[in-house]
């Protein structure tokens, strides 16, 4: 029987991870939300439980191979105690913090010289007027902690706007302002590294977000200049290699004008990190040689790393972020039917507005036709006019 793998959390992460599980002959055990939840649908061993609760994760791991994760919500102290019992923890509950706490992650990136915006963690309005004043309104302010899908971020053009995050801050704790970066796009890499330090990075990956959330995703990066591509790469794997991160790390980045010659006149700083499967990474299930998911397994199980290089010129991922019908799964028919190239995911998740839902990717020689045809795809699954 293959290797047992404890994942903490039930979502779609967890969901498209069993696909890889299955070939490897991996068997997952997910410590879900809900037993009918995206993941719990399709991985038979699904314990119900909270990712907080200690009895619950530790109950979880009791017997696999390796604890590793879908999402950051799991206390430290809790898989630090893990450790020390004895459990394999990937990533270690040294490297996840930097993917739990924004202000940590900052200062250990400026500590191991990697470009980010000018930040400052603030505990006060006067903290972040002073800011404000020195780097220049707007600010981006943001919840250290919990935040995600653009939850716990804000700009702000004064510092009263941010004073009810200001007010709920629990003792020691702080928010983190940053420059607002003038950004031309957003980029994202992901890279996989094992216990033993081999890394393998897939090609540099364009995103799109609206409203805080990931839409779009085009791989690779059309246009980027080579030499900024290298630098992102480089960047990635010395942020995973710094912070002795195993498994799926995923680095976003924003790419920005430079007034100096640089790469291609461009530069890059470092936005955050997630420290498993991204939703920028989804199109490696169809459009790379190894996906991020699969990949995400081999690296926390210490196997060889697969190669990462791209099945085609150009991949597209398009979300279904909500729908108009009460199932996205009964405009299958039309789908397949008129977008022979979609590589249609979907979640099994409720419909509720703006909610992530599933995707499509497709891959070919044309970025246009391919983003054509994942958009109409995605609209066909969202149940929009024709
Ligand atoms: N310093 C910044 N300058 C400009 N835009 C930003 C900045 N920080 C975040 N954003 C925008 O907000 C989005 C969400 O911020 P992020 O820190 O990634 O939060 P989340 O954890 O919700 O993904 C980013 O993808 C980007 O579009
Ligand atoms: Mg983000």
């Amino acid at each position: 029987m293959g290797a047992v793998v404890a994942v903490v959390g039930g979502g779609q992460l967890a969901r498209m991870m069993q696909q890889a599980a299955i070939g490897l002959d991996v068997r997952l055990r997910v410590l879900v939300e809900a037993r009918d939840g995206s993941a719990g649908q399709v991985v038979p061993d699904a314990p119900v439980g909270r990712a907080d609760d200690p009895g619950a994760v530790r109950g979880l791991a009791d017997g696999a191979e390796v604890l590793t994760f879908e999402h950051e919500h799991v206390p430290g102290e809790l898989l630090t105690r893990l450790e020390a019992e004895g459990v394999a923890v990937r990533p270690g509950a040294h490297a996840l913090r930097h993917a739990q706490d924004k202000i940590v992650m900052r200062t250990a990136l400026s500590e191991l010289g990697i470009p980010c915006p000018r930040w400052v963690a603030v505990r006060s309005e006067e903290e972040l007027a002073a800011f404000g004043e020195a780097a220049g309104w707007p600010v981006v302010v943001k919840t250290a902690r919990g935040g995600y899908d653009g939850k716990g971020v804000r700009v702000v053009a004064g510092a009263a706007e941010a004073a009810d995050w200001l007010a709920d801050l629990a003792p020691g704790a702080a928010l983190l302002a940053e420059e607002r970066v003038p950004f031309t796009r957003e980029l994202a890499v992901l890279v996989a590294r094992r216990p033993s330090g081999e890394m393998r990075a897939w090609p540099v990956t364009e995103t799109v977000q609206r409203d805080g959330v990931c839409a779009e995703a085009v791989a690779p990066a059309p246009g980027l200049d080579p030499a900024l591509a290298h630098q992102a790469v480089e960047v990635a794997t010395r942020i995973a290699e710094g912070l002795d991160v195993t498994g799926v790390l995923a680095v976003e980045m924003f790419e920005y004008p430079a007034d100096d010659g640089a790469a291609g006149g461009s530069r890059i700083a470092v936005n955050e990190l997630a420290m498993r499967p991204h939703n920028s990474g989804h199109w490696t299930i169809d459009g790379a040689v190894t996906s991020q998911f699969e990949q995400h397994l081999r690296a926390v199980l210490d196997l060889p790393l697969g190669p990462t290089d791209p099945r085609a010129p150009v991949s597209v991922m398009v979300n279904l972020l909500g729908s108009e019908l009460p199932d996205p799964a009964t405009a299958l028919d039309a789908v397949l039917a008129r977008c022979p190239g979609a590589r249609v995911e979907l979640y099994g998740k409720e419909v509720r507005p703006g909610r992530k839902l599933g995707h499509v990717t497709v891959y070919g020689e044309d970025l246009e036709a391919a983003r054509r045809e994942a958009r109409t795809a995605v609209a066909l699954l969202r149940g929009d006019p024709a």
